[in-house]
């Protein structure tokens, strides 16, 4: 076990709905630090460096639209394993896959507007987090 960083973006449909502060409260409620935190409206250009990995699929249009639709909250959070146990408490990318309790599983139902990223590994955090952070304040 270690102390990690890890990045999360809620994505617009999630601002749009209301649920900042519900997801917020979750992670701090799970004993998770909230380090970093800011509302963003992206540029394409953010979004394409944010999802580079995804250039050239199918949904990649749709994607940087949909991220670029209205504000983000990006945030960065530390805890114990905090990039699994991230993970875990959002639930599987397609939110009809991921179980009750986990804020996929509570809030979506549509693999697009999924309401919330957040980054698949520690190297995925770093690259992420400096995006839209001055990493060296941290
Ligand atoms: S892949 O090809 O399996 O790696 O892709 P996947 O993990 O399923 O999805 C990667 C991210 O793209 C988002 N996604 C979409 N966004 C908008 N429109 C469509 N059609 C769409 N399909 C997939 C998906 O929610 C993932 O976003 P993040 O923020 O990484 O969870």
């Amino acid at each position: 076990m270690s102390t990690e960083r890890t990045f999360v973006m809620i994505k617009p449909d999630g601002v749009r709905r209301g649920l900042i502060g519900e997801i917020i409260n979750r992670f701090e409620r799970r004993g998770l630090k909230i380090v970093a935190l800011k509302m963003v409206k992206m540029d394409r250009k953010t979004a394409e460096l944010l999802y580079e990995e995804h250039k050239g699929k199918s949904f990649f249009e749709d994607l940087i639209n949909y991220v670029t639709s209205g504000p983000v909250v990006c945030m960065v959070i530390e805890g114990e394993d905090a990039v699994q146990v991230v993970r875990r408490m959002i639930g599987n990318t397609d939110p009809k896959e991921a179980p009750p309790g986990t804020i996929r599983g509570d809030f979506a139902l549509s693999k697009s507007e999924n309401v919330i990223h957040a980054s698949d590994s520690l190297e995925k955090a770093k690259r992420e987090m400096s995006i839209f952070f001055d990493t060296s304040n941290f």
